[in-house]
């Protein structure tokens, strides 16, 4: 997807990236690598059905599904399905070296399950993304093992940095509750999307209108949010005058059955589902 640079931080990277999945979340991550100045003959791709654009970058030096002896990283992207890692992941420890970094956005595989299968010493970060990466506005929490050098670091920052925001915890722990706010967020999003149209008809508007103006409202809204420098809470008492329309149905939402309660109890839902998930 077409996206304006706005740094070419990966512009002197010098060494190997190997990326393995080039699905939607790693096919993007590559366009913003692309986009911030990676040279493809940086590039090293591991994927069974790669898109065309993958494909046309090999005549720009991207090497594809490479055979022969393995080359070492300097970084290794994981971005296979966390089903498929099992078989994905053992045969990347021909790849690693000293001084590679393995960076994995595979939900539920947890730096347990990466380090068992790769190197002893290997320096490993697990990062968990959301779906507006396709559009470089996604935000990313990342968690390092303690092999991970602070230039390491600063690599797997700049990798990430390529898709959004990236935040960084110490404790992995805190990755199921960061899966179930920001990783599975943006369904929560659309659902509201989807909500307000069916108020909206359930109301007596046109069932397209109604669609329309939903979806442009939570974009718009989000837009603004992201623009303001001011919170949420401080944006939403500015539309809101007291006793008019705004404050009624805030009332509703905000009641004891309301906005807060529903997502306390669907966030910590989400969170006990991805620390089954993870075994
Ligand atoms: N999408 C999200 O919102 C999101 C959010 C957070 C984290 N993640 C994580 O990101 C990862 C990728 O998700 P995705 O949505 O991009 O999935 P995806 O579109 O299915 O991409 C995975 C890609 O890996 C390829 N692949 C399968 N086996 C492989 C192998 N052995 N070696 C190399 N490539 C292989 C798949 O090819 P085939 O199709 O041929 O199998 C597919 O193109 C997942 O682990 C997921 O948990 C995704």
């Amino acid at each position: 997807m077409a996206r304006k640079p706005d740094t070419r931080t990966l512009g002197k990277f010098s060494g190997k990236l190997l990326l393995v999945g080039a699905g939607k979340m790693g096919q993007a991550m590559l366009d913003g690598w692309l986009a911030r100045g990676l040279d493809p003959r940086r590039l090293m791709v591991i994927e069974p059905q790669p898109h065309k654009s993958i494909r046309a970058l090999t005549r720009r030096g991207l090497t594809l599904n490479a055979r022969g002896k393995a080359v070492e990283a300097s970084a290794i992207v994981v971005a296979v399905k966390p089903q498929t890692a099992v078989e994905a992941v053992p045969p990347l420890a021909a790849h690693v070296g000293k001084g590679t970094l393995v960076l994995s956005i595979m939900a539920g595989r947890t730096i347990r399950f990466l380090a068992e299968k790769l190197p002893p010493g290997t320096a490993i970060v697990r990062a968990m993304p959301n779906t507006p990466a396709a559009i470089g506005r996604g935000i990313t929490v990342a968690v390092a093992n303690a092999n991970v050098s602070a230039r390491q670091r600063k690599l797997a920052a700049d990798l990430l940095a390529a898709t959004g925001k990236v935040e960084w915890v110490d404790d992995e722990d805190l990755l199921d509750a960061v899966t179930a706010l920001s990783g599975s967020g943006p369904a929560y999003i659309f659902l509201l999307s989807e909500a307000m149209t069916k108020a909206g008809v359930a109301t007596g508007l046109p069932a397209a209108l109604a669609e329309r103006l939903a979806r442009e409202t939570v974009a718009g809204s989000g837009e603004l949010l992201h623009r303001s420098a001011l919170d949420a809470a401080t944006l939403r008492q500015n539309v809101t005058s007291p006793g008019g329309t705004t404050a009624a149905a805030l009332e509703v939402l905000m009641g004891p059955r309301g906005f807060d309660a529903l997502l306390t109890k669907a966030i910590a839902a989400a969170t006990r589902r991805s620390k089954q998930l993870a075994g």
